[in-house]
């Protein structure tokens, strides 16, 4: 039986993140070069994206590309960027026809040309799109967002745009890449690690995290269903006690 009859679709979260790990020891599981199990991962999140909309998911985050990934070896770096520009290309139709809104966080002026163009391009087809929000965390990493928003903040209250006695969590939150997006209810990570990496760090103040062993290519929608079910099965104090929340 299908774990998605067990879930309360009236309480599935409304933001899921993911840290989509794993591809490079598919491949090589399978005696392939790294490449092959990106290329893989990219089914991994047309089924996920499937899943997250029979769920109602209004918000799916994916970890595709973080700053720190520069410093892989320059062959696989290449081979994500060209994957992601052909995708994009091969995906725009079918995402903009069924209802997916494409955004992205992180800092996009440091991706190649081709993929700013093809990004650019694939945003603007799917700008009234409200079935799903896909927003793609590119060249991404919570660090860097942060000192970003610092020093928007800075010039704001340099310029008195800004008061410093004005500044909250909620005002901070509006400097950051996530500025009209709520933050995840539940984070995924595949392949056994189980770390941030950097990763929506402000956001997840109170996020629920599920940890799977299943590598990301592996990852299909069942894998997507039993992680809404354990975050069904949490119980989210916010703080507060048990009692205070019936
Ligand atoms: C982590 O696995 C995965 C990545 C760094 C890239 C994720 C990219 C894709 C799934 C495909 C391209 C994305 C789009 C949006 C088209 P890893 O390489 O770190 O795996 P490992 O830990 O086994 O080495």
């Amino acid at each position: 039986m299908s774990y998605l009859s067990k879930i309360d679709l009236t309480k599935t979260p409304k933001h899921i993140a993911i840290i989509m790990d794993g591809n490079g020891r598919w491949a090589q599981k399978q005696g392939h070069l790294r490449l092959y199990g990106h290329n893989f991962g990219v089914e991994s999140i047309r089924e996920t994206l499937k899943a997250a909309k029979e769920l109602k998911i209004e918000y799916l985050t994916l970890y595709a590309f973080s700053t720190e990934n520069w410093n892989r070896p320059k062959e696989e770096v290449d081979g994500l960027m060209d994957l992601l520009v052909k995708s994009l290309a091969n995906e725009i139709k079918e995402l903009s026809d069924t209802g997916v809104r494409l955004s992205t966080i992180g800092d996009i002026e440091g991706l190649p040309q081709e993929c700013q163009d093809e990004l650019q391009e694939s945003i603007e087809l799917t700008k009234d799109n409200n079935e799903i929000n896909l927003v793609l965390a590119l060249n991404y990493s919570a660090r860097w967002e942060i000192i970003d928003a610092v020093k928007k903040i800075a010039s704001e209250v340099k310029s008195s745009n800004l008061l410093i006695n004005d500044l909250n969590a909620e005002k901070f939150g509006l400097y950051l890449n996530t500025k009209n997006i709520p933050d995840p209810e539940l984070l995924i990570r595949t392949s056994g690690e189980r770390r941030i990496s950097n990763f929506l760090l402000w956001q997840i103040a109170y996020t629920e995290f599920h940890f799977t062993e299943v590598l990301w290519p592996d990852f299909k929608r069942e894998d997507l269903y039993k992680a809404v079910l354990d975050f069904q099965s949490r119980e989210r104090r916010f703080g507060k006690v048990s009692e205070q929340l019936t």
